[in-house]
């Protein structure tokens, strides 16, 4: 089974799903830390509730990203952790964890990709009028939003949607979508495949 650090900088709503998933269900991976840049991120006591270990790291206390990215690594090596999945994590991966942990970093984003990256994608599509938009799950690289996609979904906008009735529809597959291609994607050990190619 592999070892899932989950990297949350809000709410941790889709950290909740990934968790709760594995239940009292076997499944390809377990989550064994959450870690947040955020010292109020919701997600550090939705993990105390949930009895996952949680660590809030400053990044105002290093002096660039690559000494920042060098103790979060210190943190994911003594939990031997295999597998980083960002939910609502708002700072790109430097290369320091991109180099250990190549292919085995995904990411979801409330659109349709490569339509709407980066922040507000919700925002986003109402603005740009779309009538359909979604989910995406994905490899991370280094670029935003940018890497291989794994997983897609569509949602449809209606005339009648408002920011927060969108929202609620998006989030609702992907608390089923996340934790569904995340076991699957562990399950099959395509992560070391491709890592052992490399
Ligand atoms: C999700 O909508 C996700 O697509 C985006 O950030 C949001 C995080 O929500 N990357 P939550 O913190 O999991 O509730």
């Amino acid at each position: 089974m592999k070892r899932v650090a989950v990297f949350a900088s809000g709410s941790g709503s889709n950290f909740e799903s990934i968790v709760n998933a594995t239940k009292g269900k076997e499944k390809g991976y377990e989550v064994v830390l959450l870690f947040s840049d955020q010292p109020t991120a919701y997600a550090l006591e939705r993990a105390d509730q949930l009895g996952v270990s949680s660590y809030f790291i400053s990044p105002k206390n290093y002096p660039d990203k690559m000494a920042y990215e060098a103790d979060i690594l210190g943190l994911l090596m003594r939990y031997r952790v295999d597998f980083i999945v960002l939910a609502g994590y708002m700072r790109l991966i430097g290369p320091m964890l991109l180099k250990r942990f190549d292919g085995d970093i995904i990411n979801i984003h409330p659109s349709l990709l490569p339509e709407f990256p980066g922040l507000d994608a919700i925002g986003q599509a109402l603005e740009a009028g779309a009538k359909i938009t979604g989910v995406t799950i994905h490899y991370v690289d280094e670029g935003m939003d940018t890497g291989p996609i794994i997983a897609q979904e569509k949602v449809e906008i209606k005339p009648s949607d408002t920011y927060d009735s969108l929202q609620k529809k998006i989030q609702k597959i992907e608390h089923r979508l996340y934790p569904q291609t995340l076991d699957q994607l562990l399950r099959k050990g395509e992560t070391i495949a491709k890592t052992s190619v490399n």
